[in-house]
């Protein structure tokens, strides 16, 4: 396989420095890597596979030479810079919800919709590649495998979302507020809009008008996108807790057919990045504790629903920065380097 030049624009925020670890983890063929964050981390260094390399400020012409850029400095640079940087020839791998629902960027969990990158790479297309939002990642990477098999007709799914969802400064302040609350020092709320040590709000992201908040509707509108079931009826609710990584999901789901628990489990055991940890009476299921650093989603609760039929309900944990961003990121690239080796760095 051949070394590519790869930019982590964002390297120092809570998904870029997972983005550093991912790709050094999965031995992506890196011939040189290009940190970029804002001017306030520039000329800091961050690792990569034992050495130190000093983050630049992104620039419009930070892409020179670049292969594939990892895009995760939020929504805004992102619209401004992954223009520039598909100009310059990279293919973009973006992490914000910046492009998430054009209709000529493809929307990508490589497990669920591998075809979906060459919208990207086509001649002609916009080499901008959305990642989707964590919560989306791990319900799609569940949903599919079951739909294949018995058609989705319904989805429900309440969030328990951990605080590095929020980046590092949601990381900071359950850590802040936990050692405050058991030093009697004073608590400050300032990423969330309320207490969130030892509490759990019902609310991320604004407010639409519809009356449910933007990560709902995210995980709406995307997973309508990915799995191409545009009139799936599927609502949310998602929710913040004080957990540091991974986020949780109570799923309920009615299908067109029937799908007993015992061959739902056997689907997910064949399904890939999915595993199945199912086991009530020996006290095993998915929990934050066993997801974190895991790649794969984790399954449970596999059980039938007691008020409708043909439903099941289930639990569902993945480690929000690996799967839920970084670590689908990287498997994009590596969908990239495989299948449209072509496409990169073409316009140099
Ligand atoms: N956290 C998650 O679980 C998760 C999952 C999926 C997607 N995402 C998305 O990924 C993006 C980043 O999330 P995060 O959790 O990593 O946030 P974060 O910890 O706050 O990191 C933000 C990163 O962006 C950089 N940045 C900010 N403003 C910039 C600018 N003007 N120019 C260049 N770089 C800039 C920061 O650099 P400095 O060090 O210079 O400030 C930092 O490296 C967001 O769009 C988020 O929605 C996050």
């Amino acid at each position: 396989m051949r070394k590519v030049k790869v930019a982590v624009a964002g390297a120092t925020g809570a998904v870029g420095r997972e983005m550093l670890k991912v790709l050094e983890e999965r031995d992506f063929p890196v011939a040189e890597l290009v940190p970029l964050a804002s001017e306030r981390s520039a000329g800091k260094p961050v690792e990569f596979k034992g050495h130190e390399i000093i983050v630049r400020r992104l620039a419009p012409d930070s892409f020179a030479g670049v292969d594939i850029a990892l895009f995760s400095p939020g929504a805004t640079v992102s619209r401004e810079f992954a223009p520039h940087a598909a100009r310059a020839g990279a293919v973009v791998v973006d992490n914000s919800s910046a492009f998430r629902m054009d209709a000529d960027v493809p929307l990508v969990v490589p497990e669920v919709n591998p075809k979906a990158v060459e919208l990207a790479v086509r001649p002609g297309g916009r080499r901008i590649i959305a990642n989707p939002n964590c919560s989306t990642i791990q319900l799609v990477v569940v949903l599919k495998p079951l739909h294949d098999a018995a058609q989705l007709d319904r989805v429900i799914v309440s969030t328990y979302q951990s605080v590095s969802g929020a980046g590092q400064k949601g990381i900071d302040e359950l850590e802040k507020q936990s050692r405050a609350l058991f030093n009697m020092g004073e608590i400050k709320a300032s990423k969330f809009p309320h207490r969130i040590a030892f509490n759990l709000l019902p609310e991320i992201g604004p407010a639409t008008p519809n009356g449910y908040t933007e990560e709902e509707m995210k995980m709406v509108n995307e997973s309508r996108k990915i799995l191409e079931l545009p009139d799936l009826r599927i609502s949310a609710t998602c929710v913040r807790v004080p957990v540091f990584y991974c986020h949780s999901e109570a799923v309920n789901l009615t299908f067109r057919r029937d799908l007993p628990p015992d061959e739902a489990r056997e689907i997910l055991r064949r399904a890939r990045g999915v595993k199945v940890v199912d086991d009530l009476s020996q006290h095993v299921y998915p929990m934050p504790l066993l997801g974190a650093g895991d790649d794969d989603t984790l399954v449970g609760r596999i059980r039938r629903d007691l008020a409708q039929e043909r439903g099941l309900s289930l639990f569902v944990v993945s480690d929000n920065l690996r799967k839920g961003a970084a670590t689908n990121a990287v498997q994009i690239a590596e969908l990239l380097l495989s299948d449209y080796p072509g496409a990169l760095g073409a316009l140099n």
